[in-house]
Order: C-alpha cells, then sequence, then structure tokens
C-alpha cells in the first residue's frame, strides 16, 4: 500500500543554494514547546521556548494538558523560530527531536511534528536523548561566536534539571558516561517541592532564588548529604528537613523567615551540587567543568561553580540551561542522521538512558 510520503517526488531541489546547513529542533519533553534553528557550526539563529503558564494552578506539570497544548503551540513556535531566524522551511537541511526522556505524550507530539515535517521535504531526522541535548548547549556559540568559547571534550558536566540530576564524564561530542547520579529526587525536583511547602509558584526554582535573595543562607543548616558516599546525589531528606523545620517555627515564624528559608534550603542544594562536582572532577582525573539542565540557571549555583576555579569552565546562558531547542540541534551535529524513510517508525521514550550514555 502506498501512503501520502510514497506519492512524493525525491527531495532534490538545486535552488538550495545556501552555502551554511541550517537545522531545525523542536523540543516538547516536559512543558515548554519550544523550536529553534541552528548552524551546524553552532550559531544560534533562534531560540523560541513556549512556556505553557498553566500549569501553576495544579502545582505540577498535568500530563494530559501539556500534551494538548503542545499541539496548539508547536506549528506556530515553528514558524516563529523560523520567522526569527529569516528562513523557511525551504532552507532548512536537517531536522532534530527530542525521542525522550520526558513525557510520553509530550515527546510525541514533537516526534510526530518533526517526522511529518521531515518526510515531507525528505530531509534527514536526527532523534535526540534530552540530557545530550543538555550537554550539546555546551557545544554552541553562546553569542553567535562573540561569546564564550565553545566546550572541548574531554570534561564533566554536571546535569541538573526537573527530572534528573547526576554527573557525566564526556570524552566526545556525541555521547556520555554517567559517573553518579541522584538517588531519589532531581535537584529541580527539590527546588520545586521547597518552593512549594514555602508556598511559592510553579516552577519553584526560579520563584525560590528571588525569594532567597532577602535571606540568609546561614539561617538554618539543611542537610547537604555529605554522608552518601561516592558521586551519588540525595534531596529526599533536605526535603523532609524543611518540612519539619516549617512545623517547627509554627506558621507566624515561619511566614516572618520565608527569605531565610529559602536562602538556607537554595544553599544547602548549592553545596550539594558544588561538592559532588568538585568529587567528580577528582574521581575522572579532569580539571575542565562544565553544566546543564534548568537548575544551571540559578544565580547561586553558577556563582559557586565559578569559585571551583577549574581549569577550563563552560556556564551556558541561562535560556541554553532551561528546555530549549537550540540544544537538541545542537547535538543533532554530531551524529548520523536517519535518512528518509527509516525515521518513519520512530517512537518516543519515556524514561531510561540513551544507548549512547553508558
Ligand atoms: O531542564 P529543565 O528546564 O526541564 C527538565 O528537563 O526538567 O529544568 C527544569 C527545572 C525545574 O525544576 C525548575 O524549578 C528548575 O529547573 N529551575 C531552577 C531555576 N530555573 C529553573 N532551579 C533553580 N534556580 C533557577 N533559576
Ligand atoms: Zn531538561
Amino acid at each position: 500500500m502506498r501512503g501520502y510520503f510514497d506519492t512524493m517526488p525525491p527531495f532534490v531541489d538545486p535552488s538550495r543554494r545556501h552555502a551554511m546547513t541550517l537545522i531545525l529542533g523542536i523540543e516538547t519533553s516536559c512543558d515548554d514547546t519550544c523550536a529553534a534553528v541552528i548552524t551546524d557550526a553552532g550559531e544560534v539563529r533562534s531560540n523560541v521556548i513556549s512556556s505553557q503558564g498553566i500549569h501553576d494552578a495544579y502545582g505540577g506539570v498535568v500530563p494530559e494538558i501539556a500534551s494538548r497544548h503542545h499541539l496548539e503551540l508547536a506549528n506556530a513556535a515553528i514558524d516563529d523560530a523560523l520567522r526569527r531566524a529569516g528562513a523557511t522551511l525551504d532552507d532548512i537541511d536537517r531536522v532534530a527531536v527530542t525521542q525522550g526522556p520526558g513525557l510520553v505524550g509530550a515527546l510525541l507530539v514533537g516526534v510526530a511534528t518533526a517526522k511529518a515535517i521531515a518526510a515531507a521535504r525528505r530531509l534527514a531526522l536526527v532523534p535526540v536523548d534530552h540530557l545530550q541535548g543538555h550537554v550539546a548547549a555546551n557545544f554552541l556559540l553562546d553569542d553567535g561566536g562573540g561569546g564564550q568559547p565553545t566546550m572541548d571534550p574531554p570534561f564533566v558536566c554536571l546535569i541538573a534539571s526537573g527530572g534528573h540530576t547526576l554527573l557525566a564524564r564526556v570524552d566526545d561530542r556525541s555521547s556520555f558516561t554517567v559517573l553518579g547520579r541522584t538517588l531519589d529526587d532531581a535537584a529541580g525536583e527539590a527546588f520545586d517541592k521547597g518552593a512549594r511547602l514555602l508556598g511559592l509558584p510553579f516552577p519553584g526554582g526560579p520563584a525560590l532564588e528571588r525569594l532567597a535573595r532577602d535571606g540568609d543562607p546561614e539561617a538554618f543548616a539543611f542537610p547537604t548529604a555529605r554522608g552518601v558516599p561516592g558521586l551519588s546525589f540525595s534531596f529526599a531528606g533536605l526535603k523532609t528537613a524543611l518540612l519539619y523545620k516549617v512545623r517547627e517555627l509554627g506558621a507566624e515564624e515561619a511566614e516572618r523567615r520565608r527569605a531565610d528559608l529559602a536562602a538556607a534550603y537554595q544553599h544547602a542544594i548549592v553545596e550539594q551540587l558544588a561538592d559532588r562536582a568538585e568529587r567528580a572532577l577528582d574521581a575522572a582525573g579532569l580539571d575542565r567543568l562544565a553544566i546543564g539542565g534548568g537548575v544551571a540557571a540559578n544565580g547561586p549555583l553558577r556563582e559557586r561553580i565559578g569559585g571551583l576555579n577549574p581549569a577550563a569552565l563552560h556556564l551556558p546562558p541561562l535560556e541554553l540551561c532551561t528546555d530549549n531547542a537550540a540544544m537538541i540541534a545542537s547535538a543533532a551535529r554530531f551524529v548520523e542522521p536517519l535518512p528518509y524513510p527509516a525515521y518513519l517508525s520512530l517512537d518516543a521514550y519515556a524514561t531510561g538512558e540513551h544507548p549512547l550514555a553508558a
């Protein structure tokens, strides 16, 4: 049986004369609908992030609502990314999309959209692992080439997001090895849950960081999981410690000292992340460090990591730390793309590791 795409001519368009290869990236693994256009040299031409902003009422991301909104926003985000890049789909050479891990319904919207665009034009497609994307944010030219130099392997990369917290050893630009990961909650989850306890909106990280600016990080001593051996993280005890501290203080006093609670809680998360990053550099015998993931946008963490003073340090700009499609397109530069029609059977994966992440 012939499908719709089989009726189309093979893609050969002699009018495409642009010298620069342009990659369209699509990322829909959680609640942000993201599209970006980058060059294969790593220059970000556009990076559109359409935040759904509707999950606050529920205190977290509601998967079904996220999927529905991705459906509504995906085409507009892609059009916007193309327009901002001064490009049309005719200029795109390759499509990159997050395949997993994440919310499977949300991922499927991105994967189906990417497949449709790529297949209609006979373009190659690259399925990208979300965590590899966070690493690959460090390979983009931050300011269109004028900013910080991109990071060259080998280096240690601390990835801290809402769903993951891990230390990766990056020996090449297309894969990483996990050196250690969280035993329970992710760092972003700790931020979100702590923020919720303090009556802050979702996502909690940025809100807690803002509140903490008026507080004293030494006001309370929250656990930093120092006793957890090796390169593992643990944040579950921290969340419980905040809950007990709020109960101990009583409603009125806890309200009065909200900023102190936020500052001390944030301090404990930052200390643990920085401590493990330092341990990882030692264990890996490397002196080059990069970061990624939403929590890497945290000001005090960036400052603390900067103080570790490795021989080379790369902190991507904030908008390349939180979920975005430029990082997905960036990762797609370093792997063999799937030609049409090999990717038509591609599926999203909700959990687990990318086969490249040993
Ligand atoms: O990487 P990301 O955008 O999405 C996932 O892959 O999960 O990370 C989102 C997480 C959320 O938990 C959010 O609260 C946290 O990153 N986050 C922050 C900051 N900005 C985002 N945490 C602390 N400080 C921030 N400025
Ligand atoms: Zn992420």
